[in-house]
């Protein structure tokens, strides 16, 4: 097994089902992840994220998370709401306990249909009994604009902050197996946290390299 050091502070390019494997037992301190939501999404240019159709790998990833994640501690993961009936699935085979559901929220609509859609969500998930934060985070936060620049998915660094600050103490590690462009990662090395981040595309990882101020 390689050492953690190969693993912390750096984008992994693999898939996460060959990667995750790799890192030992009660590793990690927090997992904050958006994986696919398995809807086939592909935004106005025509971009699409790999794994959002077939959902092979959502049992297996999240069994991985699990066991890499220490006791006691927190997942957070955002998900698909039309497919909320897997992502549970797969949190419950896993171990997990949802213990809390978190909203942001949007100033504008990022799709129009029967609804205007003005939020993202994600479930905090537990790995068996858990204490408390020392600071209570709301379970509605604000979202900020990013355009989808650097990714079709892109989730802002800000948003994110919050979450990490309160289930983390500097100098812990934060996991994204699905990382993109490195948004989870960012936001916890801005916080002075260690990261492992995970990327099946080459051209996302190597461009969360670079966001990450790593070489490739
Ligand atoms: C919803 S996006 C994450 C976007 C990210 N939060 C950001 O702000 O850029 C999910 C990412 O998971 C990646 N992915 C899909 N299947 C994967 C797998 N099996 N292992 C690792 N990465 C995977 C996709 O390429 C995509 O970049």
């Amino acid at each position: 097994m390689p050492y953690f050091s190969e693993f912390i502070n750096r984008v992994i390019n693999a898939d996460c089902l060959a990667a995750l494997p790799q890192l030992a037992d009660s590793s990690v301190d927090f997992v904050l992840t958006d994986p696919p939501y398995l809807v086939g999404y592909h935004d106005r240019h025509g971009r699409r994220i790999a794994g959002d159709v077939d959902g092979h790998w959502l049992k297996p990833a999240f069994a991985q998370m699990f066991r890499v994640l220490k006791a006691g501690r927190f997942c957070v993961s955002f998900y698909g709401w039309q497919r909320a009936e897997e992502f549970l699935a797969a949190w419950r085979a896993a171990g997990f306990q949802p213990v809390g559901h978190l909203v942001w929220v949007k100033s504008y609509a990022s799709k129009r249909g029967l609804l205007a859609s003005q939020h993202e969500q994600a479930y905090l998930l537990a790995k068996g009994p858990t204490g408390r934060p020392t600071k209570v985070l709301p379970d509605v936060l604000d979202w900020q604009y990013t355009g989808n620049v650097l990714h079709p998915t892109q989730k802002p660094v800000r948003s994110l902050k919050p979450v990490i600050e309160s289930f983390t103490r500097p100098g812990e590690v934060v996991l994204d197996p699905f990382c993109g462009s490195g948004t989870t990662a960012l936001a916890a090395k801005n916080l002075g946290r260690h990261w492992v981040g995970i990327e099946v595309s080459e051209a996302f990882s190597r461009l969360a390299s670079r966001r990450l101020g790593k070489a490739v």
